[in-house]
């Protein structure tokens, strides 16, 4: 049932906005076995702890990491009364259970032809599931990863915002990023609002997500279940490097530019970082 996921003009719509420009099109994975909410709420308790998040869903557009509520239920009570739990819970790499490991494998499969082209191999490749309470809210942040959300139950709406402003997520925030210092909330602030496009989809939908583009989530009125297919391309990977190098000429005393968008590939500072890591490891550093 996994061999025919995206038709064809889905695959075209992705084909024209791929990788810099969010977009929505149509996918056949709605009423798939492993994504129905007994089968996650199983999955759910056999994925390690560092696999599994759930907090309660009523939350501002803007939270600080520590601010965010701690829920009193397990991740399994939790997504079997999502319905009135009042939460957001996210399964991570999914794809360690090998029954969904193939899922997520055909799923990327049929995306591969459009991405290949462009962006190069398909890297780390993964798969998360989010499932939500009515009305709940997932924070203003941003991944580092290319990913495609295939709504399958409930609808939600994502407001996009462009990926390369650095108004709206300061470097020296994905600098942090990336050296693991930061959470991957964002600063909110409600001037923000204009500069997003907000994208509803339904079951049968999917959104395209581009790396790095700031996004918050809110669902609509029914339980939610998304599952999120994500890959890195050797492109993302020499944005997250050039960051890093940035970081470090920052300490130097310099006001580095951010990296430029695709199809730049970032390659100096790419290199220089890799160079760097390199020499400190050589260095036992
Ligand atoms: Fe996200």
């Amino acid at each position: 049932m996994t061999s025919d996921l995206f038709p064809a003009a889905a695959l075209a719509t992705l084909k024209q906005a791929y990788p810099n420009t969010p977009c929505r099109i149509g996918h056949g994975l709605i009423g798939h076995p492993l994504l129905a909410l007994d089968s996650l709420a199983e999955l759910a308790g056999t994925l390690p702890a560092d696999s599994v998040e759930h907090n309660l869903g009523a939350m501002p557009i803007g939270i600080d990491p520590q601010d965010i509520p701690a829920s009193d239920l397990g991740i399994v009570e939790t997504i079997r009364t999502i319905d009135e739990s009042k939460s957001w819970a996210v399964l991570k790499r999914i794809e360690q259970d090998p029954r969904y490991a193939e899922l997520l494998g055909s799923v990327l499969a049929q995306l591969e032809p459009v991405v290949r082209p462009r962006t190069g191999p398909m890297l780390e490749l993964e798969g998360f599931v989010f499932i939500s309470s009515p009305g709940s809210i997932t924070p203003f942040h941003f991944d580092p990863e290319h990913n495609v959300l295939l709504q399958l139950r409930g609808s939600k709406t994502m407001t996009v915002f462009p990926a390369h402003d650095d108004r709206l997520a300061d470097p020296r925030i994905h600098e942090a990023f990336h050296l693991g210092q930061h959470h991957r909330n964002l600063p909110w602030q409600d001037e923000f609002g204009a500069a997003g496009q907000a994208m509803t989809i339904e079951p049968g939908e999917a959104l395209y997500v581009p790396v790095k583009a700031p996004h918050w989530v809110k669902n609509g009125p029914e339980v939610s279940i998304s599952l999120s297919v994500t890959w890195r391309s050797e492109w993302s990977f020499a944005e997250a490097d050039a960051r890093a190098f940035n970081h470090m000429l920052r300490g130097l005393g310099l006001s580095p530019a951010s990296p430029a968008p695709f199809p730049n590939r970032n390659l100096a500072k790419s290199l220089g970082h890799r160079a760097i890591r390199k020499l400190r490891g050589g260095l036992g550093r």
